[in-house]
């Protein structure tokens, strides 16, 4: 089983859907894999897959009240998927040490993905803890760069491999940090790279996966190549379908970065 925190550092740059759409791209390959929403404050996943409320959640499992087996639900497509559990009130209660043994509990699967909170507190810290690998999600934004380089040194300082990152949202615009920089400086992999794609927002509004509703848009297939990557069968870039949009957004980003 491989483990692989995705986090940021820095809100709303795509973790969410990073990790629900990544993980679809590995189940199509036939893998079997867990999301696990660690966001317990947000919930997010949920919302995205389009359940309301779950019996048994992380929540329960961080409480100590359920173990980690019972709070793996069936999604789509094969996915298996843990969630959060919305419960503000009752939050005091979590012991965010208990998500490492937890994720080592689903030994069954071939890759859990933890979805992480934004942030370095301590909820974030045991996303980041509990697994063996870290995939950081980056916008071309320098305070995303500086986040995701905090997100980077805890990881190292705590013995998780840093697998890579996704350069997520980058638009034609010369002051936009440019994915080889983010690599230089954060001393990681370009995995997988989308720019900004309507579909994903389309899709979240009517609470399908974009990976479901749109197979064939950039983001989508973007994230076949990331999955790839983790599993050291890359994908021919030049059989990577774009839609037009994409296509001129990257023709105009490479005109304005000579
Ligand atoms: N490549 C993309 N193109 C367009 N919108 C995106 C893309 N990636 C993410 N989004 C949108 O950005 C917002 C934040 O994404 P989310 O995955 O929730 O981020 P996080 O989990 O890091 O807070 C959502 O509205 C999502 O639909
Ligand atoms: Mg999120």
């Amino acid at each position: 089983m491989r483990s692989i925190a995705v986090a940021s550092g820095k809100g709303g740059v795509g973790k969410t859907s990073v990790s629900l759409n990544l993980g679809l791209a590995l189940a199509e390959k036939g893998l079997k894999v867990c999301v696990v929403d660690a966001d317990v404050g947000m919930a997010n996943l949920g919302i995205l897959l389009g359940v309301d409320r779950a019996p048994i959640s992380l929540h329960n499992v961080l409480t100590g009240e359920a173990s980690m087996r019972d709070a793996v639900y069936d999604g789509p497509a094969g996915l298996n998927y843990v969630p959060a559990g919305l419960s503000t009130e009752r939050i005091r209660r979590i012991d965010y040490g208990r998500l490492r043994a937890a994720v080592g509990e689903l030994k069954s699967f071939d890759f859990v993905i933890i979805d992480c909170p934004s942030g370095l507190a301590p909820d974030a810290q045991a996303g980041i803890k509990a697994a063996k690998e870290l995939l950081v999600v980056v916008t071309p934004e320098p305070s995303s760069l500086a986040d995701a380089l905090k997100v980077r040194s805890f990881a190292e300082k705590n013995g998780v491999r840093v697998a890579g990152f996704v350069y997520n949202m980058y638009y034609a615009d010369a002051a936009e940090v440019s994915a080889k920089d983010m690599g230089t400086v954060l001393e990681a992999k370009l995995l997988a790279q989308s720019p900004i794609d309507a579909n994903v927002r389309r899709a979240s509004a009517t609470q399908e996966p974009v990976f479901l509703k749109f197979p064939n848009t950039t983001f989508s297939q973007r994230m076949r190549v990331l999955a790839g990557e983790l599993t050291g069968e890359p994908v021919d870039e030049s059989k990577v379908k774009k839609d037009w949009l994409a296509e001129l957004v990257e023709q105009i980003t490479r005109i304005f970065r000579v």
